[in-house]
């Protein structure tokens, strides 16, 4: 049997028969799929059967990205599901550009057509370009399967070919997973630009387009956005740029920079509540202080915008060492920025005295975070046993540059 041309295959799944093939999966167990799949091809061509069961797989691991009612709407390549922006921060972006006056974007490098989707929502005109077949065809039968058609112009081209200049504001989310990461790392060491972030190397030229076209793209328009990593080094903000780092519901998602408004300042935004802190002049770090009653764990997006100080300014506290994003205080205060902790024993990390003091409190379930230490909390997970009725959490640390176990649990909220 030949190989199946992916674009006929996506083809044949947007014909009346290849709809309702795939409208019949949409509560389909994922391990029965060999047994769907036999009685399917009864009555189907096996090419169809196979490509609704690979598209039916891709919408339920798009849920968690764009919700079920659009996510069994939509269409998905593995990789447009991987690479795709989540809805949330999607919308975020979109109500950002929309309230800067922004009509119509240029949204270069479109994917499945995410992003796409928030700003026509948001009532503006995109013209999203992909340079992938089959990428441009998902995002354009998503754009018509949301009713959007009117809204979305989808065009298939190098995005270097676009002249943006009829448009409001240019975004640019450039490729940056599944590229080569040992050329990646070569380059990165060799210019000593990159930065290991969580396992990935941080190095911006290896994007697809490289950000270095994409901040020339943003510069040449009123106004602008690029998606990017949000390992990226505060160094390599271009200064006629904002930065914006987000997180969804505690992790943080991405980074933007932001041309054409506010070039300077530094942006924290938590979703799914919009609590956002924002500087162009960083307040110095709070001092170290004694470990208090209280300790507050700054919101990743916090952290990496180097906003702890702005979330510590109302909190009267201090950090628990100069190099730890810790800030403890005496009293509980509400704070969107922060989860806080109340703290009932600091002690010399040891983890036989850990186990004993779980065991002495009964615990049965236990959290463990860490910031600063070395110890990796799932070789604490697994050394302790837990029985009992109680929880608490134990955070690894440093505290004024001694390994310590914070042991606590999440404080009772406080009113505003
Ligand atoms: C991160 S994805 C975009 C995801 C999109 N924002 C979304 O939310 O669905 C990047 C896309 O850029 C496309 N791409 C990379 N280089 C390109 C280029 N030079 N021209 C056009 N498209 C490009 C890839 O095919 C890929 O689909």
């Amino acid at each position: 049997m030949g190989r199946v041309n992916p674009l006929d295959a996506f083809s044949a799944l947007l014909s009346d028969e290849g709809r309702t093939l795939l409208a019949g999966l949409r509560d389909h167990d994922p391990a029965q799929e060999l047994a769907t799949a036999t009685r399917l091809r009864r009555e189907h061509p096996a090419e169809l059967v196979s490509a609704a069961l690979g598209q039916a797989r891709l919408r339920q691991r798009a849920v968690a990205k764009f919700g079920a009612e659009d996510a069994y709407r939509m269409f998905f390549t593995p990789n447009g599901v991987e690479q795709s922006t989540r809805r949330t921060v999607a919308v975020h972006r979109a109500a950002r550009l929309s309230a800067l006056g922004v009509r119509s974007v240029a949204d270069l490098c479109c994917g499945i057509g995410g992003d796409a989707i928030a700003y026509a929502r948001a009532g503006i005109h995109v013209l999203a370009v992909d340079h992938d077949p089959l990428t441009a065809e998902v995002a354009r039968a998503n754009a018509e399967a949301l009713g959007l058609s009117d809204l979305i112009e989808v065009r298939c081209a190098d995005v270097t070919e676009i002249d943006t200049s009829p448009y409001d504001a240019v975004f640019v989310d450039p490729a940056r997973r599944g590229g080569n990461r040992a050329g990646a790392a070569r380059s990165a060491s060799m210019r000593g630009g990159g930065r290991a972030t969580g396992g990935r190397i941080f190095d911006p030229e290896a994007y697809s387009p490289p950000l270095s076209w994409a901040i020339e793209a943003a510069r040449k328009a009123p106004r602008a956005a690029l998606k990017i990593a949000p390992g990226i080094p505060h160094e390599a903000i271009p200064e006629d740029a904002a930065a914006e780092w987000i997180s969804d519901g505690g992790d943080v998602k991405e980074a933007v920079l932001w041309f054409g408004t506010a070039p300077g300042s530094v942006r924290a935004t938590l979703l799914p509540s919009g609590a956002h802190l924002e500087t162009a002049a960083p307040l110095p770090d709070p001092p170290v202080r004694p470990v208090g009653r209280y300790l507050y764990e700054p919101d990743g997006a916090v952290i990496r915008a180097h906003l702890v100080a702005e979330a510590a300014a109302g909190l009267d506290g201090g950090l628990i060492d100069e190099t730890i994003a810790y800030v403890t205080a005496d009293e509980l205060r509400p704070t969107p920025y922060a989860a806080a902790y109340e703290i009932t024993d600091e002690l010399p990390f040891n983890l036989k005295n850990l186990k004993a003091l779980l065991r002495e409190r009964e615990i049965g379930v236990l959290t463990v975070k860490k910031r600063g230490s070395a110890v990796e909390p799932e070789e604490i997970r697994r050394k302790v046993k837990l029985r009992g009725p109680n929880a608490a959490t134990v955070l690894l640390t440093r505290v004024a540059g001694a390994p310590t176990m914070l042991i606590g649990q999440p404080a009772k909220p406080v009113d505003d």
